[in-house]
């Protein structure tokens, strides 16, 4: 009797410790991929990639990015390291193959732990970070 007692009790130790154990690891997996609707995704960025708006982009990237997304763009600030999910590599080409609509869309809204730069950052702002984030682009060989 006392036997089965232990064993029942040895199971539910070893269910129980699973679970704690597990569903944090679970979590921890890559979200799911963050899309832009459509409709967001098409809209254009009214601010020509020119060096005048990629230098102003550039001072509003190292005060509002840099500190997770890191000084080059590969998701490695300061910040980053308590992070979940990481912040991602701006260089990489599966986020520089999205349209400006699309990242746009993407700062505006946020997504946790990233924030939403809806009041942080006005929508010129924001279009002129996209045009220096444009410059992060992995160059090959590299
Ligand atoms: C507090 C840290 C933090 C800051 C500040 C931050 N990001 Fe992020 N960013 C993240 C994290 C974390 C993700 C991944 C989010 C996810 O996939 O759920 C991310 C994802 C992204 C993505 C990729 C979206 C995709 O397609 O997966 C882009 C683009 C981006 N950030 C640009 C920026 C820009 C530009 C700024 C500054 C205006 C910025 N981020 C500021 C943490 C940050």
């Amino acid at each position: 009797m006392r036997r089965r007692l232990c064993k029942i009790l040895t199971t539910a130790v070893i269910l129980l410790s699973a679970t704690y154990y597990i569903v944090p690891i679970l979590a921890d997996t890559p979200a799911e991929e963050w899309k832009a609707p459509p409709r967001a995704a098409r809209k254009k960025n009214p601010i020509p990639a020119d060096d005048k708006s990629v230098a102003a982009g550039k001072v509003i990237y190292s005060a509002q990015c840099l500190s997770c997304h890191g000084p080059a763009g590969h998701g490695d600030g300061p910040a980053a390291k308590d992070l979940n999910p990481k912040p991602r590599n701006l260089a990489d080409p599966k986020i520089q193959e999205q349209t400006d609509g699309s990242i746009f869309w993407k700062l505006t809204e946020g997504r946790k732990p990233m924030p939403t730069f809806e009041k942080l950052l006005s929508e010129d702002d924001r279009w002129t970070v996209i045009n220096y984030v444009r410059t992060l682009k992995a160059r090959e060989g590299k």
